[in-house]
């Protein structure tokens, strides 16, 4: 069982492919109940709350770039955006471009708007996206985090030259001051941001944490031969049942399919309801 960002999951399959794999493994996260939860509406909630504690940023009217519009990032925009933030996107999928542009937001490179923007998100599970180059461009005061993959997606040790002043000013919070005296506010070092400053909610951990012990479960009691040493994905009626078990907190009932509706969309009534390929 597997529960990492899909560069992870790149990883897994080359070892598969290369026959280097000597157990079976689930992909969990790829499961829809772990990506749309503890990717996208955990970050949504806690992009704020995380940025509110360290750089005590008022949101409206800040311009924001945020780098990577896959879940992380439609999380991180989406909150922004609501706030009343100016949010610029950029990615280099031409799908979650389009859907970044179909949701509003102003498709960009971050080379193009990094002099102007008051915070710069990364969320693409990538390296070096935010590099000396543009930070030596940005404006004072600019505000640098990540919410993607620890420690890789801001070049962090570009920063620490001779040159340039760190200033501690709290937890989680450095400046970097240039001799010019312009200075940028970078949060948690280029650590994952909310992880290292706010909570993730109880509900979220329980969604993810019921996913990975399902997975488990279905390795464990898997009949012989049905899992080789490869990569797979939870099968769909375990994700439904993930999603079904926390249904009851919202006090939200589910309506079920008669035969006759079973039957036309050729559905059992107790699920898959979706393909393994739905998001
Ligand atoms: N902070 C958190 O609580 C949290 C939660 C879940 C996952 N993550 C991490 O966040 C990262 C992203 O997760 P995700 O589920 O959104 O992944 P994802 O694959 O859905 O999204 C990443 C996006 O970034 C884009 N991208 C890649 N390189 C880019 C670049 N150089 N410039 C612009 N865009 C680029 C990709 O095309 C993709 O659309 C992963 O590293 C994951 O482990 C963080």
């Amino acid at each position: 069982m597997w529960r990492a960002g899909s560069q992870t999951w790149y990883k897994l399959h080359h070892l598969s492919k290369a026959g280097k794999l000597c157990v079976p493994a689930i992909n969990v996260n790829d499961s829809v109940t772990k990506q749309k939860f503890d990717n996208l509406y955990c970050c949504r909630e806690s992009i704020l709350d995380s940025l509110k504690k360290t750089a005590d940023i008022m949101f409206g009217g800040k311009q924001v770039v945020v780098c990577g519009y896959g879940e992380v990032g439609k999380g991180c925009s989406a909150a922004l955006k609501a706030m009343g933030s100016v949010v610029y996107v950029t990615e280099i999928d031409p799908i979650c471009a389009l859907q970044a542009c179909m949701d509003g937001f102003r498709l960009t490179k971050l080379g193009d708007v990094v002099r102007q923007v008051d915070m710069v998100i990364t969320c693409t599970g990538n390296k070096n996206v935010v590099v000396r180059e543009h930070m030596d461009l940005m404006k004072n005061g600019c505000v640098v985090c990540n919410m993607g993959r620890s420690n890789t997606e801001i070049d962090v040790s570009s920063l620490r030259t001779p040159e340039l002043v760190w200033q501690h000013v709290r937890a989680q919070v450095d400046h970097i001051i240039w001799p010019d005296g312009r200075r940028i506010v970078l949060l948690a070092e280029g650590r994952v941001l909310n992880l290292s400053s706010s909570t993730v909610p109880i509900y979220v951990l329980s969604i993810t944490a019921t996913t990975q012990a399902l997975a488990l479960i279905e390795l464990f009691n898997a009949p012989e031969g049905r899992y080789k040493q490869d990569v797979y994905l939870l099968p769909k009626k375990l994700d439904e049942y993930v999603a079904s078990l926390h249904l009851h907190t919202f006090d939200a009932h589910l309506t079920e399919l008669t035969d006759e509706q079973a039957k036309y969309m050729g559905l059992s009534k107790n699920g898959p309801f979706k393909p393994s390929y739905y998001r």
